[in-house]
């Protein structure tokens, strides 16, 4: 098979798709890799390293989708790549369809096969292409919150770990899943005051076993939560509740009971946020203030730290970017329930029923059985 892979063009993306170990792989399986020129420069990945491996050089973006069978990307197609997409065509990517309602009828339009990295479920029904991702956002929401605690970032002028005869930070962590369990391991690293809120007792039972002691697990009510704003100089936002949008947990008039300088990360906010009064940053300009507590709702963590989310995220989708080059879509959807449980959208049809739902299409069972 051709594997292609472009440059992403969303900014602020700095990840790209493939490692130069995961050319040699599919070249020593039998296929050729088409890459585009500067593909991996953001993650810090040269193009020698590439063509080491055995990838062929592209120079120009639409000549990768032009070639390739199978288009393996980080972030969805933008509109500029809608005319690229061949009908036939694999495409392997994060699509979040379900936010989008332009994409999608793009994608319908296209003809091609979309295998979202989302929803690739294994059979634990889990979603392994998307923890890694979890994982990177939960570290960095505390080194974040370290940052903008300083008093220059027009934070609180605190130092998460305290000093001796000064005590740490406290940390209110909402949310006890991937984001919630990485944040607290790492404030718990610095010497912080830490309280992770769930309200999934046996998820809690769990962190209550693993966490060290700095960090106390406490069931997640409104009681909890507002007595914790008022302790709080750093909070993270880290809630999920599956295929809904995040549920809020910080109205507008709780910010009253936070400190002045206390700093809010709102990782969920790619889901709406938990906050009232969370918006949608980017990188660029990643904070605000609102009643004189600072946000950061910054939709793509890991796009900054593009070098090792590109490493993270490449570890993980490799050995299924192998199984469909290997042996097609088709005969993976068939083999590989969860290659199929991927697959949103093909040849026109919506394969996935929340999709389907989301905007009122029609669900094609057409890979249901398997
Ligand atoms: N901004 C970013 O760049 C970025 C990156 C990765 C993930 N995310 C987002 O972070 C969020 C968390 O992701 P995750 O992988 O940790 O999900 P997860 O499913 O592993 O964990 C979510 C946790 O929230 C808990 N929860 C649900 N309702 C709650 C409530 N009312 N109070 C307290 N806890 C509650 C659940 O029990 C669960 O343990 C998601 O919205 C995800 O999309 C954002």
């Amino acid at each position: 098979m051709i594997v292609g892979v472009p440059k992403e063009i969303k900014r602020d993306e700095y990840r790209v798709a493939i490692l130069p170990v995961g050319v040699q792989e599919l070249v020593r399986a039998g296929h050729r890799v088409l890459l585009e020129e500067g593909a991996g420069l953001g993650s810090g990945l040269a193009d020698a390293d590439y063509q080491h491996a055995g990838a062929e050089m592209v120079a120009d973006h639409a000549e990768v989708f032009a070639r390739a069978e199978m288009i393996v990307k980080v972030k969805e197609p933008l509109a500029p790549e809608w005319p690229l997409l061949r009908s036939g065509q694999i495409v392997f990517t994060y699509f979040h369809f379900a936010a989008d309602r332009r994409l999608t009828e793009a994608v319908l339009a296209s003809g091609i096969t979309a295998a979202a990295y989302e929803t690739l479920r294994d059979e634990r029904g889990q979603l392994p292409l998307l923890t890694p991702m979890s994982e990177v956002a939960g570290r960095m929401s505390i080194q974040e919150g370290a940052k903008y605690l300083e008093r220059p970032q027009m934070g609180r002028g605190i130092l998460l770990g305290g000093v001796p005869g000064v005590a740490p930070a406290h940390i209110t962590i909402l949310g006890g899943g991937i984001v919630g369990a990485n944040a607290a391991k790492v404030a718990a690293g610095f010497g912080a005051d830490i309280c992770l809120l769930d309200i999934n007792m046996d998820r809690l039972r769990y962190l209550d076993d693993v966490m060290p002691p700095n960090v106390d697990v406490l069931f997640s009510d409104r009681y909890i939560i507002r007595e914790q704003l008022s302790r709080a100089d750093l909070v993270i936002g880290a809630v999920l509740i599956p295929g809904a949008k995040a549920p809020r947990l910080i109205e507008r008039e709780d910010l009253g009971l936070m400190k002045p300088g206390s700093v809010i990360i709102d990782v969920a906010i790619d889901q709406g946020g938990c906050v009232e009064t969370s918006r949608p940053t980017t990188h660029s300009e990643p904070t605000y203030m609102v009643d004189e507590v600072l946000h950061y709702c910054v939709t793509n963590m890991p796009g900054a730290v593009g070098r090792t989310s590109t490493y993270a995220l490449c570890n993980v989708t490799l050995p299924w970017v192998l199984a469909i080059a290997n042996r097609g879509i088709e005969r993976a959807a068939d083999e590989l329930p969860p290659v199929a449980h991927s697959i949103n959208i093909i040849g026109g049809e919506v394969t996935n029923e929340a999709v389907a739902r989301t905007f009122g299409l029609p669900y094609s069972k057409r890979l249901e059985k398997k």
